[in-house]
Parts: structure tokens; sequence; C-alpha cells
């Protein structure tokens, strides 16, 4: 089954935005002349003052500089909403339905539009000025998309932080980007559990390190108890009421800041991932358009959360742009049973669904006779992002969900390149499950060994040279961006994964190659969690790795060491799963805490991490070459006592 291969749909290559033909002479122009074949699609969006200028690059990190339409002016929101007016202002921009399925209600274009005037008038009201950073802690609701589209109006960098996420890491962000305003919600609903949104933002702003928040506005969800702070908490309708609807988009050039989006990485704290506007602008749309076919009129549903990047690129900038109808769902599309998600995209005629691979094991998980009555007449192209799809969900997908009449669109891509980088393309490229096969045009992607020498086979994933949706830098450290990306192989931008090319040239992800692992399709830094544990009273020292999870992919495993004289307790090991829980947020809670006497280190004192990926993984037999360990005996006592046996 290996390599099994999934021809193009006739009826999909009939009437493609793109076919086979026309992606190879399109890819080849966009590699051989980048300057004419983007500065033909930065036409898709409207610019205030066109750009003379395509792509002022070099990755050399002597000398990095990433600018595309450098001397281009437009605006974000204006492309989503004032666009449209004219020809599809009664068009349904958003259709929102409520976690508990209850309340169904459409946004028009118009409508979206004279909402993110008004609020875009509310922030202005409140200070906030070109430049200045607003933090988002919302859940799904369509107020989430207006702050976004408010902030980006008058161009205040919005950072938005994942409602899952605790109040530290919302206080650590805040501080990171100097945030000046926050917008919260009383209280989130996810699968009929309230999650306490402003008393999360109380707690974070209580910390005293948090000295730049001078105004919350708390939009009212639930109607849940909540503690007010005179003066600085401020009701969204309220302010809304007051606040005019004319709002002129303001102009912001091409590499004006658009947002920021932290994300984690191998080492320290999470990054703020800086995108800019323009470049930003023409690729999350020309992508959404293309990797999804998309066609006027159709629904499109892209489960992700606002809080991750897919949900900045294809819930809301990509689609708004292509003028899109997109589905808001406030919930789990699979609560509160498994067959929700098909109700909905029966509900309400989705053509579209993009959505992660966790989400299809845990339905596959739960049995087929679930979708026996989803109708599924209306999708048509089927989607997959956030981490590798194993062929047997993938199959899963396209023949319970999608009937065998949809294409499946594996899509590789990460917070960093700020949209899809490898997929295939439904018209245009046979799939093959489990691999995101080709590249997207502009990219341009090289599979290097240690060396940074060009492999065949399998390697480092690398991109040889930029695309316009890249990110420009980590915000406020530069330094952090050379080193990160483009410091390990000189001249590329390293991705962190690894991959293999087969003789068709198509890309297998392999998965991480740094200490950086993905749960749930949610990227996660070991190290972060690690401080988390080893912030905890009681334990000398914390290692942390990721090991194979049937639904998860991957599960959160963590060895920890605890001071002289704590007792292991089954209490203890909940306390201090609680305790990441406070820490990072629920995501980032390990699955299975081993109590280690000592960790495997090497003479100078490093964990050899290798060693604890294969017991967690229960791979203990092909262990490799233990003896450069300063104590070999410490890998028998962590073997018998392991936990994923
Ligand atoms: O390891 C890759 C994995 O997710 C990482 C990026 O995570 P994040 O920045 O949170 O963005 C996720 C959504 C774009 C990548 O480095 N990943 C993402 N998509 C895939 C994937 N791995 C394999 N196949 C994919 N389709």
């Amino acid at each position: 089954m290996i390599n099994d291969r999934y021809p193009v749909m006739q009826h999909i290559a009939d009437n493609t935005h793109v076919d086979k033909a026309k992606y190879q002479a399109l890819y080849q122009a966009s590699v051989d002349d980048p300057d004419a074949f983007w500065g033909e699609q930065g036409k898709r969006i409207d610019w205030m003052t066109p750009y003379s200028k395509v792509k002022n690059v070099s990755f050399d990190p002597h000398n990095l500089h990433i600018r595309w339409y450098e001397d281009g002016t437009l605006n974000a929101s204006a492309n989503c909403l004032d666009r449209h007016l004219a020809e599809r202002g009664d068009t349904v921009a958003l259709i929102w339905e409520s976690d508990d399925g209850d309340t169904v209600s459409q946004v028009t274009y118009r409508e979206l539009h004279a909402k993110v005037c008004r609020f875009a008038n509310v922030l202005k009201a409140q200070g906030i000025q070109k430049g200045d950073v607003v933090t988002i802690y919302m859940p799904m609701v369509v107020e989430a998309v207006v702050s976004m589209l408010a902030c980006a109006r008058i161009g205040a960098i919005h950072s938005v932080v994942f409602a899952g996420f605790s109040p530290d890491s919302i206080a650590g962000r805040i501080i990171d980007g100097k945030s000046k305003l926050v917008i919260v919600a009383d209280e989130g609903l996810r699968g009929g559990r309230a999650i306490p949104l402003k008393g999360n933002v109380d707690e974070a702003l209580a910390n005293s390190d948090v000295t730049t928040v001078e105004k919350v506005i708390v939009f009212k969800r639930t109607g849940g108890d909540i503690d007010w702070v005179e003066g600085r908490d401020l009701w969204w309708h309220d302010l809304e009421a007051e606040a005019g609807s004319d709002c002129p988009a303001a102009e912001m050039n091409a590499e004006d800041p658009l947002f920021i989006l932290y994300t984690s990485g191998s080492t320290g704290k999470p990054k703020g991932v800086l995108h800019t506007t323009g470049g930003y602008m023409v690729y999350a749309s020309l992508t959404h358009e293309v990797v999804f076919d998309y066609k006027p009129g159709e629904v499109y549903w892209c489960t992700a959360d606002i809080g991750w990047i897919t949900g900045h690129s294809y819930l809301v900038y990509g689609p708004l742009a292509n003028g899109a109808t997109c589905l808001l769902h406030e919930g789990v599309p699979n609560w509160p049973g498994p067959s929700r998600l098909a109700e909905i995209v029966d509900r309400h005629q989705v053509a579209i669904l993009y959505t992660a691979p966790t989400l299809i094991r845990a339905l596959m998980a739960q049995g087929e006779e679930h979708f026996a009555k989803l109708d599924g007449k209306s999708l048509r192209i089927l989607g997959t992002v956030g981490e590798p799809i194993n062929p047997e969900a993938w199959r899963w997908y396209h023949q319970v969900i999608g009937k065998g009449r949809c294409p499946v669109v594996d899509t590789w891509w990460q917070t960093e390149t700020g949209g899809i980088m490898i997929a295939p393309l439904p018209g245009a490229v046979d799939a093959k499950p489990g691999s995101a096969t080709l590249p997207f045009f502009g990219v341009q992607p090289q599979l290097v060994d240690a060396t940074g020498a060009p492999v065949a086979g399998e390697g480092n994933l690398v991109i040889t040279d930029s695309w316009p949706g890249q990110m420009r830098t980590v915000y406020g450290d530069h330094e952090r961006f050379i080193q990160t990306y483009f410091s390990t192989f000189p001249g590329n931008y390293f991705t962190g994964d690894g991959a293999r090319q087969d003789e068709d040239g198509y890309f297998w992800i392999t998965g991480r190659v740094d200490d950086v692992i993905n749960v749930s399709g949610h990227r996660m830094g070991t190290a972060e969690i690690e401080s988390a544990l080893v912030a905890h009273h009681d334990v000398a020292e914390a290692a942390v790795v990721g090991y194979p999870h049937d639904i998860k992919g991957q599960g959160i495993y963590a060895y920890v060491t605890l001071n002289a004289g704590v007792e292991a307790t089954e209490e203890l090991r909940l306390a201090l799963r609680q305790w990441v829980r406070k820490e990072i947020g629920a995501l980032a809670s390990p699955d299975l805490i081993q109590w280690a006497p000592s960790l495997p280190k090497t003479r100078s004192g490093k964990i050899m991490r290798r060693f604890l990926r294969k017991i967690a993984a229960n791979e203990c037999e092909a262990l490799g070459d233990t003896t450069t360990l300063a104590d070999p005996s410490v890998i028998d006592t962590l073997i018998q006592t392991r936990l994923n046996k």
C-alpha cells in the first residue's frame, strides 16, 4: 500500500483553477523568475499605491533581509471587506454556529464591514494607534474576527492568544509584545464547558511584570459572573453603541506588521512570529484559492481555532480576501458526539472542509456508523494540516467523509511560513496518502544532510528561497530570528522538520528534527514544559519527550526527578499535571510522568534525549551505544519502570 496513488479526479480537473499542465508551467515560471511571477500574482489584491518592486531578499545570515512589494501600500481589512462591497456585499461572509448548535447566525460582507469599522473606531477612541499591539483572547465568535480585522484596519498589530492558554502564558505574551489593550470575552464555550476567559486575563494582569495594559474590552458571550476593574474594564457593547460606523482603512506599507503570533521552538520562551501585510495577503489569498480550489458561493469550513496560524490564514485573511463564505464553529467538531461534524457539513452544505489528522483519528476511533447519516453531497475538497497524516486516517477521511469523491489535500506548512508550502493541488497533482506531495508556486524545498549538503532520499527540510508569506522577524528579537532559521544551514530557511523525497519528487514529512513536539497538531516546545515542571518546588529535574499516541499523533512523556525526601505519589503526579496546566495550558499537560531517580547524561552533563525518546516509545531493544553515558545503569532503571509498555 506504500506509494498507493490516488490520481486527480476527472470531475475536479474538468473545472479547476489549476490543472496539471498549468501547475507545471506556473511552478516553473515561479522559480525561474519570481519577480515576474509574484509581480503578476500581487495584482490579485487591492493596493492603495501599487508596488514597483516585487522581491528584495537575501537569506545570507550576515545580510538577512526579506521584503516583498516594499513600496506598495494597502490595508488588509479593506482587502477582506471593502473590496467586496460593490459586487458581493450581500454575500454571507461568516456563518456562525454556537457550541450547543442551537444558534446559527449569518453575517454578510456588508454587515461585517460595518461591525469592523465600528470596532476600529472603538479601538481608536481608546487611544490605539498604528503600530500598537493589541492582545486578543477570544472564543470562536464573530467578534474574534471583528477584533482582528479592526486592528488591521487602523494598523494596530494583533497578537491573538489561543483561548486554551493559561494566565501565565497570556502574561508572557503581553509582556513580550508590550500590549496596550486586551480584548476578551466574559467566558468561552467549548464542548459544553464554560472557560473563564476574563478571569484568566484578570489573573494575567495581576502579574506585576505586566505594566503596559491600559484597557480591557469585554465581549459578553455567556453573561457569567466576572470580576470588574473600574476604569480598566469596558463592555464591548457599550463602546460599540457610541462608535461611528465610518472608519477609513489606514494606508499601510506592504512591510508594516500585520500580526504577531507566538509559537514554540526548541529553546526558550515562545517566539513572537511577525507577519507583515502585503506579501502575507497575496500568499494567504492565492494559496486559499488554489489549494482548496475555492469557487465563489461555496461554503468553506476550517475547524482551526483563530488562536493558531491556520485560523489566521485560512479562517480569516485568505478566505475573506477571496470573498468566501466561511463557517465559524464555536465548539469542537466531535461534541456532543462524533456525528456533530457530519451534521454541520450537511446543515450548512459545506463544500470544503479543512481539519487536522488528530480529529480524523478521533472520529475513526468512534466508528463509521456515526457517519451513516452523512449525506455529504455538498463536499468537494477535504484538507488536513498540522501533523503528518497516517495513510490509514487519510483513506478513512477520503472514504467515510468524502465518500471517495473528494480529493484530500494534505497541506504542510508552519506558523513561520504564513501559508501552505507543500500540498497536492486537487486538480493537478495525484495524491499519495501520507505525503504532502509537491511544493506550491515559488516554494523551493530541499533536503540537506547535517553539513548542509543537498541529499537525495531523506534529510533536513530547508527552503532555499523566499516566498511572500514568510515571517519577517521574531518580534523584538531579530537576532533570534537569524539564529533560529538561517544559521543552521546558511543561505537557507531551516524548517526544523525532516522529510523524505520519493522517486516522483513527492515530499513525506517525517516530523520535527528538533526538540519540538506536535500534540494533536499543536506545537509544543519540550524545553517550555520542562521549565514549567522544574518551577514546581518538589521537582529537581525534568526531561520531556514526545511518544507515539494513537489519537494525538504525539503524547507528552515527562521524566521527573524529585527533590531529595519528596515521596513519589500518585497525588504528586496529578498535582504536576495540574501544575503544567496552570503554567502553560491544558494542551501542555504531560500524558505520562515517569519518576526518574536520575536522567541519562553524558560526562559533561548533557541529557541524552535520544535514549529517553526510545524508552518513551517502548523501543528498548534498539537503544544504541550507551557507553558515552556517565552512568549507563540509569538507563536500566528507566527501562524497568517505563510507562508506555
Ligand atoms: O512539523 C510540522 C507540522 O507542524 C509544524 C508546524 O506547526 P505550526 O507552526 O503550529 O503550524 C501548524 C499549522 C500550519 C511543522 O513544522 N506539520 C504541519 N503540517 C503538516 C505537518 N507535518 C506533516 N504534514 C503536515 N501536513
